[in-house]
């Protein structure tokens, strides 16, 4: 079966093309390379030694799109293009809207005209707002999203439904990842992020490597059992392996279903301090700062739906997938 991955040259879409590979799909990868790098790609195939085609696109042009589907038939469509930076989203909404909504839509239109209609949606926790349930089930409902990003996330959710219930000849599958970090076990490919990073293990594994001098944790006074915020990290590989499956039930004609993709533990920001530490033996001074605005206390998953429907469960604990990162950052100290 072929399969198109937009935005396979990103962090969680590379570690997928691997994964998709190794399941023995065919694999097309459409990307505008605004925040990757072609050489993930190369790296994937000497990961698994076959050839990904690739198109440098983008998801709004949609002339390009309609050149692609035109020349070739895929069966599928893994969707992870988009752009993620929450900072960046409130600076910058229209940009974020454009590219994410718009973007979107003209990926469902030209997949709709040549009768594609087989689609695995990136979502996110950040759905969930602050959630009223813990461990989030799929049940929890959505909350206020906090910024442009996650509300991009939230709408095309709402898009995708309403497109899936007037046209039942679509199948789409929302998977809502919880907090992805690791690194493809060679350390070939990994999370690349540009200048100083936002999220927690990109920092923490740069002020291993030396890059950066110290962690702020952004605030010691949550309601949580440390005081610093819990989230549900989960291996990439891992996720990759999800979306695996989510292929195998796009294929009994699922109509729309949605997914937690998490592993259903939480950890606090000096749980994950001590467990690098501990998985690496390098020392992470750090410091306790202002909470972050728009944060919230705790957030994890109950991922037993995607266990039952899905037959996929989170393999690795957090010393690998800190140890993991860790392989990547210091095998390729300045990223690809
Ligand atoms: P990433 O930035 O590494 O990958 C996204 C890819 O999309 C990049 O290669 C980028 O060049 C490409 N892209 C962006 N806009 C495009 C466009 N208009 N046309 C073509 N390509 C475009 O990010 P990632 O962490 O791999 O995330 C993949 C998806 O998963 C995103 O949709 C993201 O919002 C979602 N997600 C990520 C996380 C996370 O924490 N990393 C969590 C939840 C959901
Ligand atoms: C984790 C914890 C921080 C950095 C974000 C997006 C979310 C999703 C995943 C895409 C929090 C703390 C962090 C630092 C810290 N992305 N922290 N010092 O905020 O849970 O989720 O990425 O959909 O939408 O919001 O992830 O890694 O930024 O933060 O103390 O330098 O680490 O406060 O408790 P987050 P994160």
């Amino acid at each position: 079966m072929r399969i198109l991955v937009t935005g396979g040259a990103g962090y969680i879409g590379s570690h997928t093309v691997a994964e998709l590979q190794n399941a023995g799909y065919d694999v097309a990868v459409l990307d505008n390379l605004s925040n990757s790098s072609e050489k993930s790609l190369e790296r994937v195939k000497m990961i698994t030694g076959k050839d990904v085609t690739f198109y440098k696109a983008d998801i709004l042009d949609k002339e390009a799109l309609e050149e692609i589907f035109s020349r070739e038939q895929f069966d599928a469509c893994i969707h992870f293009a988009g752009l993620k930076s929450v900072g960046e989203s409130v600076a910058k909404p229209w940009e974020y809207y454009q590219n994410n909504i718009t973007g979107t839509l003209t990926l469902v239109e030209v997949m709709s005209n040549h009768n594609v209609k087989n689609l695995v949606f990136s979502s996110s926790a950040t759905v969930y707002g602050d959630p009223a349930i813990i461990p989030i089930t799929e049940e929890c409902p959505k909350g206020q999203c906090t910024n442009p990003y996650g509300w991009t996330k939230s709408m095309l959710e709402q898009i995708l439904s309403d497109i899936q219930k007037a046209d039942p000849e679509w199948n789409i599958i929302l998977l809502r990842y919880f907090n992805p970090i690791g690194a493809h076990k060679s350390g070939l490919i990994g999370e690349d992020p540009n200048g100083i990073p936002n999220n927690l293990m990109p920092y923490i594994t740069q002020v291993a490597v030396g890059k950066l001098k110290e962690l702020s944790v952004f605030g010691n006074d949550y309601d949580t059992p440390d005081g610093t915020g819990v989230r549900d990290y989960i291996h990439v590989v891992d996720l990759a392996t999800g979306h695996v499956k989510a292929l195998n039930k796009i294929m009994e004609n699922a109509g729309l279903c949605i997914y937690n993709l998490g592993t259903g533990t939480g950890y606090s920001v000096l749980d994950i301090v001590s467990n690098f530490e501990k998985a690496t033996g390098k020392n992470i001074p750090y410091r306790i700062t202002e909470r972050r605005p728009g944060d919230i206390a705790t957030c994890y998953s109950d991922a037993g739906k995607a266990k039952k429907e899905l037959n996929w469960e989170a393999q690795y604990g957090i010393r690998e997938m800190c140890a993991d990162s860790w392989n990547w950052q210091s095998k390729n100290p300045e990223g690809y």
